[in-house]
Order: C-alpha cells, then sequence, then structure tokens
C-alpha cells in the first residue's frame, strides 16, 4: 500500500511521518507518535476517551485518518500541562476525585478544556450535555462535574479580580 507525508504539529513539535491512507489518527498520536496519554476505546466514536484538539476544536481522534490532520495543530493531554505545572481543570479533577482508574480522563480533560474556552461561564445543563459524549464507568460523574464547575468558579474569580 502506498504511504502518504503527514505532517502536523502536536504540543507544539513538528512531526513528519509517511502513513498507509488507513491509519487512524488515534493509532498515529499513540503509535506513531509515542504520545500515549490519548486513550482507545470503543474505535466509533462513542467513548470519547480518544478526543484531543485539532486546529482548536476537540475531535474524536478515532473517527479521523491520519491523513486528514495533515499540516493541522494538534493538542493531547501531554500538551495541557506548562513547564510541569498542571492546569487549573487538571488540578480540580484530582482535588474533587474526579478520576479513579483514568481511562477516561485525558478525553474529558480535551473536551471540556476546548468547551469551557468557548463557554466560559456554561449551565449545569450544558456542562452534562458536553460530557454525555464521554463514558467513564468508575466515577458516577459526580467528582468530574465538581471540577468542572471549580475550575469555572475560580475562572470567574480571576477574570474579577483582575478588573
Ligand atoms: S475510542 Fe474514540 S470515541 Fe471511543
Ligand atoms: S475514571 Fe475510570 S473510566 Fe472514568
Amino acid at each position: 500500500m502506498s504511504l502518504h507525508e503527514v505532517q502536523v504539529t502536536i504540543n507544539g513539535k513538528s512531526y513528519i511521518e509517511y502513513v498507509e491512507p488507513r491509519m487512524l489518527l488515534s493509532d498515529f498520536i499513540r503509535e506513531t507518535c509515542g504520545l500515549t496519554g490519548t486513550h482507545v476505546g470503543c474505535e466509533h466514536g462513542v467513548c470519547g476517551a480518544c478526543t484531543v484538539i485539532m486546529s482548536g476544536t476537540a475531535v474524536r481522534s478515532c473517527l479521523i485518518f491520519a491523513v486528514q490532520a495533515h499540516q493541522q495543530e494538534i493538542k493531547t493531554v501531554e500538551g495541557l500541562s506548562c513547564n510541569g505545572e498542571m492546569t487549573p481543570l487538571q488540578k480540580n479533577f484530582v482535588e474533587c476525585h474526579g478520576l479513579q482508574c483514568g481511562f477516561c480522563t485525558a478525553g474529558i480533560l480535551m473536551s471540556m478544556t476546548d468547551f469551557l474556552d468557548k463557554h466560559p461561564s456554561p449551565s449545569a445543563k450544558e456542562i452534562k450535555e458536553t460530557l454525555s459524549g464521554h463514558l467513564c464507568r468508575c466515577t458516577g460523574y459526580d467528582g468530574i462535574v465538581k471540577a468542572i464547575e471549580k475550575t469555572i468558579q475560580e475562572n470567574k474569580e480571576e477574570v474579577l479580580q483582575r478588573s
């Protein structure tokens, strides 16, 4: 099978690879680039575990071919922290017991990072609607919702302090 060039930037690092056209972006990220923080569960767009941010939008990397990511910019869970410092959302997941086994966590963090960037003050219904695209078998979602609500509150307080 012929190989296709994929040039992509992931977490600020440039990758140029040659892949089969059928390779999924999730496999490219994990196997070709070695970024195993992105998890693969259902491989058909249901569980949300494989979510990454591609060119500013949260997407399911198991529903995209690696060749479709050519010349795009991708952020994975490894790219969230800055100089080893977790984001407020990540810290609140820890504090609020938003994870147990952690299998779903990377995908939820990527979805909610994108969601909170675009909706700084969402309603409880909007939070739950966004979370409905992610399956978590451990937490019952309570800790996850608390972590998200705490992050929203902290962001609001920070904005108030700055004004
Ligand atoms: S592995 Fe992609 S949505 Fe489940
Ligand atoms: S923490 Fe285990 S699946 Fe969500």
